[in-house]
C-alpha cells in the first residue's frame, strides 16, 4: 500500500541541493494552489517564471492531452510535426532563421556557448576563444553555464573551470570595453538580470554591446531564459530594446511548465552546427513542442502582451501603497511580470524572511537574491488574484516589520 508522501520524504530520498518550503501543492488551476490539506495559495511565483499561463490552462491541457493520444518521442533519428511547427512559430516571429530545441534553459545556453566556439574557430581561428559575461549574472547549472555565470559560489568546487571566461560589470559598458578585443568570441548577457536581482539592462548598455561586438567580430548572446515568451511585456525583451542578438536562448515560460528550450540564431551562425556537433535526445519532443507552441501562440497575442503591461503597473501600485505604510523597500523594479523589491537597508538580507510568513498567509514569492523579493506570476493573473494576494503579502510583511 503505498502512503500519502510526506515533506519528511525531501530529506529522506531526495538529494540535500535544495531547501523547498514545508507545504506541499497537490493541485493547481490558475493562479491559485491547493496543498495536501487543501490550503489555498495566491501563486506569485509561478514555478520561477515557467508557469506563464498559470496552472493548467485549458490551452496547454487540451494540446498535452490531443498530442499525448498522437505521439510522444521519436528521438533526433527522426524528426516530428510539432517540433516542426514550434520551430517556424519561433522563427516566423524573431529574428532568427534555424533554431536549436533542448529541454531546459542552461542546456539551450551550453548549445549557444558551444555554437559560439565553434563558430569563432571555424571562421576566425582557435584565438578568437573568450567569452565575456557578467557579475551576478545566471546562466544555468552546467558547468560550462555555471562558469560563465557570474556567481563563482555555483562554479566552485568543482575542479578546474573551463578557460577562456571573463566577467565585466552589468550595465557598465566601460568594463566591457576593458576586456573586450579581437580574441572575443561572445559576449553573454541578460536583457534583465533575474537571478542577479531584477536589474534591467539600460538601453544604452545593450546598444553598446552590439556595437562592441558588431566592431569585434563577436557574436551577442541574449540569454532571455527568464525575460522571454511574453514575460517583459513583449514576446522577448530584445524587441523592447531594439537590440537584436545573434544568439537567443528561451525556457522556462516557452514551455508553460512543461520541460522544453530552444536556442534561436542566424543561418550564418547556425552553419557552424553540422551534422554530429551538438545534440540532445529530448530536444524537439513531440508533447513538449506541441505545448509550448500553443503557450507561445497564445501568449503573443496583443490582448496577452498589453495584459502583461497593465498588469505591471498593477503590481508596482500594491507595492508601492505597501511601502508607504511599511517602508521594507529601498527600490521597486523590473518590466512586465518580473518584479523585484530590494529591501530597505535595515531589513538587508531579509528577503528570504518574507516567503514562510506569506506561505503562513496563503501567498506563494520568489526571492532573487539575500536582498530582493521577486514576483513571477501567470501573465494572465486575474486582477482578482493579484488584489488578494497583494492583501497577503501585506500582512506577511507587517509580521516582519512587527518583528524587527
Ligand atoms: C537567465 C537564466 N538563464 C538560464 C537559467 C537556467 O535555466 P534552467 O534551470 O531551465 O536550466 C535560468 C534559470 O533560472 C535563468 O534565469
Amino acid at each position: 500500500m503505498s502512503q500519502t508522501p510526506t515533506r519528511s520524504d525531501f530529506d529522506r530520498y531526495m538529494t540535500p541541493n535544495y531547501s523547498p518550503q514545508q507545504v506541499i501543492p497537490v493541485r493547481g488551476e490558475g493562479s491559485r494552489l491547493w496543498d495536501q490539506q487543501g490550503r489555498e495559495f495566491i501563486d506569485f511565483a509561478g514555478g520561477i517564471a515557467v508557469n506563464s499561463l498559470g496552472h493548467c490552462h485549458p490551452v496547454l491541457v487540451n494540446a498535452l492531452k490531443a498530442q499525448a493520444d498522437k505521439l510522444w518521442h521519436l528521438s533526433n533519428v527522426y524528426t516530428n510535426e510539432p517540433a516542426l511547427k514550434l520551430a517556424r512559430a519561433l522563427v516566423e516571429r524573431t529574428f532568427a532563421d534555424k533554431v536549436f530545441m533542448c529541454s531546459s534553459g542552461g542546456e539551450a545556453n551550453e548549445a549557444a556557448l558551444k555554437l559560439a566556439r565553434r563558430w569563432a574557430v571555424e571562421h576566425h581561428g582557435e584565438h578568437k576563444d573568450k567569452i565575456i559575461s557578467f557579475s551576478h549574472s545566471f546562466h544555468g547549472r552546467t558547468f560550462f553555464t555555471v562558469s560563465v555565470g557570474g556567481q563563482p559560489k555555483y562554479s566552485q568546487g568543482f575542479g578546474p573551470v573551463p578557460g577562456g571566461i571573463l566577467h565585466a560589470t552589468y550595465n557598465d559598458l566601460d568594463s566591457v570595453r576593458a576586456l573586450v578585443g579581437d580574441d572575443t568570441c561572445a559576449i553573454m548577457v541578460e536583457p534583465m538580470q533575474g537571478e542577479g536581482g531584477i536589474v534591467p539592462a539600460t538601453q544604452e548598455f545593450l546598444q553598446g554591446l552590439r556595437e562592441l561586438c558588431d566592431r569585434h567580430q563577436a557574436l551577442l548572446i541574449f540569454d532571455e531564459v527568464q525575460t522571454g515568451v511574453g514575460r517583459c511585456g513583449h514576446l522577448y525583451a530584445y524587441q523592447h530594446y531594439g537590440v537584436t542578438p545573434d544568439i537567443l536562448t528561451s525556457a522556462k515560460s516557452l514551455g508553460g511548465g512543461f520541460p522544453v528550450g530552444a536556442m534561436l540564431t542566424r543561418d550564418a551562425i547556425a552553419d557552424s552546427l553540422a551534422v554530429g556537433t551538438h545534440g540532445s535526445t529530448y530536444g524537439g519532443n513531440a508533447l513538449a513542442s506541441a505545448v509550448a507552441l500553443a503557450a507561445i501562440e497564445h501568449i503573443d497575442t496583443p490582448e496577452v502582451l498589453e495584459g502583461v503591461k497593465k498588469r505591471h503597473e498593477l503590481f508596482r501600485e500594491h507595492l508601492e501603497t505597501i511601502n508607504r505604510k511599511h517602508g521594507v523597500f529601498q527600490e521597486i523594479r523590473g518590466m512586465g511580470l518580473l518584479i523585484g523589491a530590494q529591501m530597505a537597508p535595515q531589513y538587508a538580507g531579509q528577503a528570504k524572511d518574507i516567503l514562510p510568513l506569506a506561505i503562513d498567509e496563503g501567498l506563494m514569492a520568489l526571492i532573487a537574491g539575500p536582498n530582493v523579493l521577486r514576483m513571477a506570476p501567470s501573465l494572465v493573473i486575474p486582477e482578482a488574484d493579484i488584489e488578494e494576494g497583494m492583501a497577503r503579502l501585506e500582512r506577511a510583511i507587517a509580521t516582519l516589520v512587527a518583528k524587527a
